[in-house]
């Protein structure tokens, strides 16, 4: 099957690419989920009560389906009840993926994912840096009550810009006070360590964090690109809610141990770049370009010649997707979630009807046989760029 490219307004497209070949209309598949179709015909106007549930997509039922949609990250007394996938709010302030949003139309954004059924929304001290938590605290301080909102530590910052890693026990508490004041909120519902900082014991940071949910001040606590030995290190200080690793079909190193260990330990595993940065999305190709200031430029797994040859991954998703009647990126985020129950995939975007293409994966079904089928026939693919094995039981 030939594949087509999303298109995207021109100012964007420069924003994110030097150059593309010309993007031609996006995809005509049929929606399994019929809410992109929704989505399309959704105006403006819908989401600006954020407490109206008296909407159009939400009468078709579809979007009502994915407010049934709940998992649990993590076990016992620190499990966390969420939506089956989140909002990653990153890329609303990062410029490595779009010039930085309005904020007001992002609060749009983040409201309208609550009324979708979203309840779980990831941000990061690091991100902006800081503006991304305003973001996130200013749209979400009068839904507080409904959501789950995770934030992430462990970066200094040196004249408004990320200077290294920094996980002290003092610098934790400084970054918490931060986070709480920019989210508006009295509590950090999953407080990450983003980066392992080494000089720090892992112990040290574990039992920071353990101190400021006996304080109230965090619920629970996260580690993000962690190694086996650290995440056991730290669940016996103070248990792990949730490892956010990054994981997508490109990306499948943490199969050979995190997600092992996060079954093993009761943790929930919380994918980031789900949809490799708009790579399942058809956003790229080998003749993009990613200007010099774009994060994008040293991604490996995003030069010419690896687009070019992954390029046969996003086909047989295509192909897949086209016979099961959804979107690729339905597809992979669907594939993510059957991978196993304790798995939330926290899709980034700016966009509703995006976010609303993202969510219709929930629906999705796959057979054991057409999980193994897939698989088989994906493993034949060699990707370039992606990490190797061994890098899956050191820190990142
Ligand atoms: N722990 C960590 O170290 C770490 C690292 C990176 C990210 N994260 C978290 O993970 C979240 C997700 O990762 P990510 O944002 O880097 O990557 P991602 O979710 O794989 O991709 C985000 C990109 O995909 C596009 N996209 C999403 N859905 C789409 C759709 N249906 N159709 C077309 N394009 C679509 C978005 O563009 P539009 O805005 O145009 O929709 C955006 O540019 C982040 O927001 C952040 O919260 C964590």
């Amino acid at each position: 099957m030939r594949r087509k490219q999303k298109s995207y307004p021109s100012n964007e497209r420069n924003s994110i690419a030097k150059h593309q070949t010309n993007g031609s209309q996006r995809r005509n598949f049929l929606k399994k989920s019929g809410l992109v179709i929704g989505a399309s015909m959704l105006g403006n106007a819908v989401f600006a009560n954020p407490k109206s549930t008296d909407t159009s997509s939400k009468k078709e039922g579809k979007i009502a389906n994915f407010i049934d949609k709940q998992r649990v990250l993590g076990s016992g007394a620190h499990s966390l009840k969420v939506s089956a996938l989140g909002l990653g709010c990153m890329s609303m302030t990062s410029k490595s993926y779009n010039p930085v949003r309005d904020k007001s139309d992002m609060v749009k954004v983040i409201r309208g994912a609550v009324e979708r059924g979203v309840t779980f929304f990831d941000t990061a001290e690091v991100y902006g840096p800081f503006s991304n938590e305003e973001y996130v605290g200013e749209a979400l301080k009068p839904l507080r009550d409904q959501v789950v909102i995770a934030s992430k530590f462990g970066f200094s910052f040196d004249n408004g810009r990320r200077a290294g890693r920094d996980a002290r026990p003092a610098s934790i508490r400084k970054a918490v006070e931060g986070m709480l004041q920019r989210l508006q909120t009295d509590r950090i519902d999953l407080l990450y360590l983003h980066r392992v900082d080494p000089q720090v014991p892992i112990e040290d940071v574990a039992g920071t964090v353990k101190d400021l949910i006996q304080e109230g001040k965090a619920l629970h606590f996260g580690l993000s690109e962690a190694s086996p030995d650290n995440i056991r290190k730290a669940h016996d200080v103070q248990p792990v809610t949730a490892l956010q690793n990054e994981y997508s079909l490109v990306q499948r190193v943490h199969e050979h141990a995190a997600i092992k260990v996060c079954e093993e330990l009761g943790i929930g595993f919380v994918p980031w770049c789900p949809v490799v940065r708009g790579f399942l999305a058809d956003r790229f190709n080998e003749y993009t370009r990613f200007s010099e200031d774009s994060r994008f430029s040293s991604v490996p797994y995003l030069t010419p010649e690896a687009i070019k040859n992954n390029m046969a991954l996003l086909n047989l998703v295509s192909d897949w997707s086209a016979k099961m009647g959804i979107t690729p990126v339905q597809f992979s985020l669907g594939w993510l979630l059957a991978q196993k129950p304790f798995i939330v995939p926290i899709p980034g975007t700016t966009r509703i009807h995006h976010l609303e293409e993202d969510l219709g994966s929930a629906d999705v079904k796959f057979t054991e046989e057409e999980l193994s089928a897939f698989r088989a026939q994906m493993e034949k693919i060699e990707l370039i760029g992606v990490r190797d094995a061994d890098s899956a039981f050191r820190d990142s």
